[in-house]
C-alpha cells in the first residue's frame, strides 16, 4: 500500500431537515428515494426530478440540498464505499439497499459537505431514514457513521491505475482507457476533471426565434445566460429553467455542446436527406430538422421514437421527421439512399461521466468489446444507404479507444476524424469520423 493522505472536515453551519412526520420528504429523504430509482436501473437526473416531484420538496434550499446530495453521492460513490466498509460487519453490499444509500449519504456529508457539522450530518440521516419509513436502521447509521467521522477516509497517492483510480472514485479499467486515450502526463488531473458536475446547457429552437429568443426568456426569469459552446446555452441561477414556460413552449431544450457538436461536423444543408439509424428521443434528430434537414428518424426503441416525434412537435420541426422503428445492424433493403447517414452508435457513453455518474460504476469492462461489434455491424450496414458523394458519420459519446470502428469502407474516403477533447478542457467527450462516398 503507498503512503496515505488523511482526509478531515471541518464543520460549519447547516439547516436541518423537515420536523419527522411531515406529509412531505426532507431533502435527504428526497435523496434516499432517487438513489434507490438508481438503483433499480433509473437516470440519476430522471430519478431525482421524480423524487423531488412526488416528495413536494418545494423549498430551493431544499432542493439544491437533495441534487447535491444524490449527483454528490452518485460521483464518489466508490470513494464512499471505501470509507463506510471497514464499519459494516456483515459487508455493505449485503445490506438492504436503503441502508446502503443511507450509509452513502451520510459518509458523502460527513467527508465532502464542509458547511454540515458531523452531528447534524448523523442525526439528519437518522432523521431521513424514519421520513422514509426505515426507522429500523438508525442505531446502524449512527454506529457506521460515527466511525466515519472518527477516522475520516485514506486514500492512496500513487500515480498508478489503483491510486488515481481510489481518489477519483472511478474503476480502474476506467482510469487504464483514460491513460491510453490521454498519455500518463496529467491523468490525475483529467479523471478529476470527469467528477466534476457539468453546466446546465441547452439548445435554442431556430425555428422559435433562436438563441435571442431564449436568452431574452430565460433572463427575464432571472437566469444568467452564456455562450456554452458549438451553439448551445449555458444557464446559471437559482430555480429549474426546465420549468418555465420558455422551456414548455419551446424555445430551448436540454442539449450538451458535445452532442451538437456531432451534429454540426455533419455540415448539413437544408433540405438534405438525412437517416439516422440511431434516434433515440430525438436530441439530434430535432437539431438536424432545425437546420432544415429532412430526417428519418430509426431507433430499435419505439418508446423512444414516440418521445422523439413529440420532442419533434413541440419544437414545431414535425414536418421535417419521419420515424421508423427499425435493428439499425439489419436494416431494411429497401430504405433507400440519403446524402447523409448518422450512426450515433449505442456507446458505454464514458464521454458524459459528469452528467451521468452512475455510468461509472454500471458499465463493465467487457461492455466495450460487446458494444464494439454492434457499432461495427451498424456502420457496415449504414453504408449501403449513403447516396453517390453523400456523407456517413458515425460518432460515440466516449473516449475509450476501442470505441471508434477502425475500418476501411469500399468505396468511401474519411474525410474527418475527430478525437476527444480532454475532460480537462469542461467538455462532455465524444469522437467522430466522417467519410464521403465516392460520387
Ligand atoms: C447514443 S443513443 C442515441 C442518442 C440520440 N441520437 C440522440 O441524440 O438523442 C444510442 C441509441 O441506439 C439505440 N439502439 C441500440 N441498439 C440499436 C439497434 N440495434 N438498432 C437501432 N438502434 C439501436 C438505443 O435505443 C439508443 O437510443
Amino acid at each position: 500500500m503507498k503512503p496515505q493522505q488523511k482526509r478531515s472536515r471541518r464543520p460549519q453551519g447547516t439547516r436541518g431537515p423537515r420536523p419527522v412526520g411531515s406529509s412531505r420528504w426532507s431533502a435527504r429523504a428526497a435523496a434516499t428515494q432517487a438513489l434507490l430509482a438508481v438503483g433499480e436501473g433509473a437516470y440519476g437526473s430522471l430519478a431525482l426530478a421524480d423524487s423531488l416531484r412526488r416528495g413536494d420538496v418545494a423549498d430551493p434550499r431544499e432542493r439544491g440540498l437533495a441534487t447535491e446530495i444524490v449527483y454528490g453521492v452518485l460521483r464518489w460513490r466508490l470513494r464512499l464505499d471505501a470509507a463506510l466498509s471497514p464499519y459494516v460487519k456483515q459487508g455493505l453490499t449485503n445490506l438492504e439497499p436503503v441502508a446502503q444509500e443511507l450509509l452513502r449519504i451520510g459518509a458523502y456529508q460527513i467527508l465532502f459537505l464542509d458547511r454540515i457539522p458531523s452531528p447534524i450530518a448523523v442525526s439528519a440521516t437518522q432523521d431521513a431514514a424514519r421520513n422514509v419509513g426505515a426507522g429500523r436502521i438508525t442505531g446502524l447509521l449512527n454506529g457506521v457513521l460515527r466511525r466515519v467521522v472518527e477516522n475520516g477516509e485514506s486514500l492512496p497517492d500513487g500515480d498508478d491505475d489503483f491510486s488515481i483510480a481510489a481518489r477519483s472514485s472511478l474503476p480502474e479499467w476506467i482510469v487504464a482507457a483514460l491513460r491510453v486515450t490521454y498519455g500518463s502526463e496529467d491523468l490525475a488531473k483529467e479523471a478529476e476533471a470527469l467528477k466534476q458536475r457539468a453546466p446546465t446547457t441547452v439548445r435554442p429552437t431556430r425555428a422559435r426565434g433562436g438563441a435571442r429568443a431564449a436568452q431574452e426568456a430565460l433572463e427575464d426569469a432571472g437566469f444568467a445566460v452564456e455562450d456554452g459552446g458549438h451553439g448551445t446555452l449555458a444557464i446559471t441561477g437559482p430555480g429549474d429553467p426546465f420549468g418555465i414556460s420558455a422551456f414548455y413552449s419551446g424555445l430551448y431544450t436540454p442539449q450538451d455542446p458535445a452532442s451538437l457538436a456531432v451534429v454540426e461536423g455533419m455540415s448539413l444543408a437544408p433540405g438534405d436527406r438525412v437517416l439516422n439509424l440511431c434516434a433515440g428521443r430525438g436530441v439530434k434528430t430535432t437539431a438536424m430538422a432545425d437546420r432544415g434537414a429532412r430526417v428519418l428518424a430509426c431507433d430499435l426503441s419505439e418508446g423512444k421514437l414516440a418521445d422523439a416525434a413529440k420532442l419533434a412537435k413541440k419544437l414545431d420541426v414535425i414536418e421535417h421527421v419521419r420515424t421508423l422503428p427499425i435493428d439499425a445492424t439489419r436494416p431494411p433493403d429497401d430504405l433507400g439512399t440519403f446524402d447523409h447517414v448518422l450512426v450515433d452508435a449505442p456507446c458505454t457513453g464514458l464521454g458524459t461521466l459528469r452528467r451521468h455518474p452512475e455510468i461509472a460504476w454500471r458499465r463493465e469492462p467487457s461492455d466495450v468489446g460487446t458494444l464494439a461489434q454492434t457499432q461495427g455491424a451498424m456502420l457496415r450496414a449504414a453504408a449501403a444507404h449513403v447516396a453517390p458523394g453523400g456523407v456517413l458519420t458515425f460518432a460515440v459519446c466516449s473516449f475509450h479507444p476501442d470505441e471508434l470502428p477502425d475500418m476501411e469502407l469500399e468505396g468511401f474516403s474519411l474525410e474527418r476524424h475527430e478525437p476527444p477533447e480532454r475532460p480537462s478542457e469542461g467538455v462532455d467527450l465524444f469522437q467522430l469520423k466522417r467519410w464521403r462516398r465516392d460520387g
